[in-house]
């Protein structure tokens, strides 16, 4: 997406040193705009821990990049041990989002063809590119499929806006390019609908209010920001036609892990019969699992997260105590909606029933009894 009419993506190799990855580094959004070089696997793990980077494919695409940085950072006599060690150290950066253990898994099986060092690196080096240039493709078509809805809700009411609820932010800034919640909606835009966000402003991080804001206000979007809590009384008075989310890890059967406060969205959508959509490309969809309530590693967040918030003032960040400082907090990340709670998911491949049978359609190779 354009940044003051350049385009980026969220992750990218320097084109004069290939041992330098480029990263937006998102922590300073929306008051500056931060470009930063990373040269280790060990800055590409503290970039994820510590939310640098972040959103379910961008996470992917970090680690896929961690990976061909250790490559360059492995003994050739020892570079199996070595490069294992450094997957192990990506893989424990987050648990919620599965695509970086999906890129990882994707690296170490496409590295250990290559017979030499060089030939690793070089391998490793062309599967982060595969799997950046693959995720920002997905995200194009998830919007693309994503525009039907919204398409037909604008056309079963003609001359009025469509209100459109999401939460954290799936957009570019999750992803290499397009995102998976806003794909739809940057399509939208481009149809000429009308159309109008409202933005969860996702404590205690304020993914929403920080990065989704800033990117909906970049393309001209119209949006609002509104608590965490407001979603429902919106709901409530017809002021939301469709709950559009993304989705850190889905099961095989349809549930849905995403920020923590999607499924208390969900339960009002439901209540209030408005279709509650999940957009996902596939590299985070896990197949293994077949209940995400039981199964799906939940991050716990530093309870510090909750008791204070940064801001901008006078030109710097500052961060602020907002509850009695004894008092203990507890911060979980991530919460799973139910499939039963969900209308479909939008992936690359379509839109389908938020189920083992509708994901299988769409994804026939993942089936245990494809030929
Ligand atoms: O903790 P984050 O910011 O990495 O969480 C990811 C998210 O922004 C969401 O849960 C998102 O809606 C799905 S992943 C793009």
């Amino acid at each position: 997406m354009k940044v003051n009419g350049k385009h980026y993506r969220t992750i990218w190799v320097d084109e004069n040193n290939t041992g330098i990855i480029h990263i937006i580094d998102q922590r300073f959004l929306p008051h500056e705009f931060k470009v930063v070089k990373l040269q280790t696997s060990g800055q590409m793990c503290i970039a994820i821990k510590e939310m640098h980077v972040r959103g379910a494919g961008l996470l992917g695409a970090a680690a896929g990049y961690g990976m061909y940085l250790g490559a360059l950072e492995a003994n050739e006599s020892t570079f199996d041990h070595d490069i294992h060690t450094i997957a192990a150290q990506i893989n424990s950066t987050r648990p919620t989002a599965v695509n970086i253990n999906w890129a990882v898994k994707r690296q170490l099986s496409a590295i250990k063809i290559g017979k030499t060092k060089k030939e690793k690196i070089d391998i490793a080096l062309r599967t982060a590119i595969d799997i950046a240039d693959e995720d920002t493709r997905y995200c194009r078509q998830i919007g693309l499929h994503g525009l039907k809805l919204i398409e037909k809700i604008a056309n079963a009411k003609p001359n009025s806006i469509v209100n459109i609820l999401t939460h954290c932010n799936a957009g570019w800034l999750a992803f290499v390019d397009h995102g998976t919640a806003l794909s739809p909606i940057y399509a939208a835009r481009e149809q000429g609908i009308d159309l109008h966000v409202w933005v969860d402003e996702t404590r205690p991080r304020n993914q929403g209010s920080n990065l989704t804001a800033w990117e909906l206000g970049a393309q001209n979007i119209k949006h609002t920001i509104i608590t965490d809590n407001a979603g429902g009384h919106l709901m409530q008075h017809g002021l939301v036609d469709l709950v559009l989310v993304g989705s850190d890890r889905t099961t095989l059967t349809g549930d849905v892990a995403n920020k923590t406060g999607t499924y208390l969205k969900a339960l009002a959508a439901k209540d209030n019969n408005i279709p509650f959509y999940a957009a996902l490309p596939s590299s985070s969809i896990d197949w293994e699992l077949h209940d995400g309530y039981k199964q799906i590693p939940i991050e716990e967040r530093d309870a510090e997260e909750v008791k204070y918030v940064q801001g901008y003032m006078n030109g710097t960040f500052q961060r602020i105590l907002i509850s009695p400082e004894n008092s203990p907090a507890r911060n979980p990340s991530f919460d799973v909606t139910p499939a039963r709670l969900v209308t479909g998911l939008i992936t690359e491949r379509g839109i389908c029933e938020a189920s083992s049978k509708g994901l299988l359609e769409l994804f026939p190779e993942k089936n245990p009894q494809h030929g």
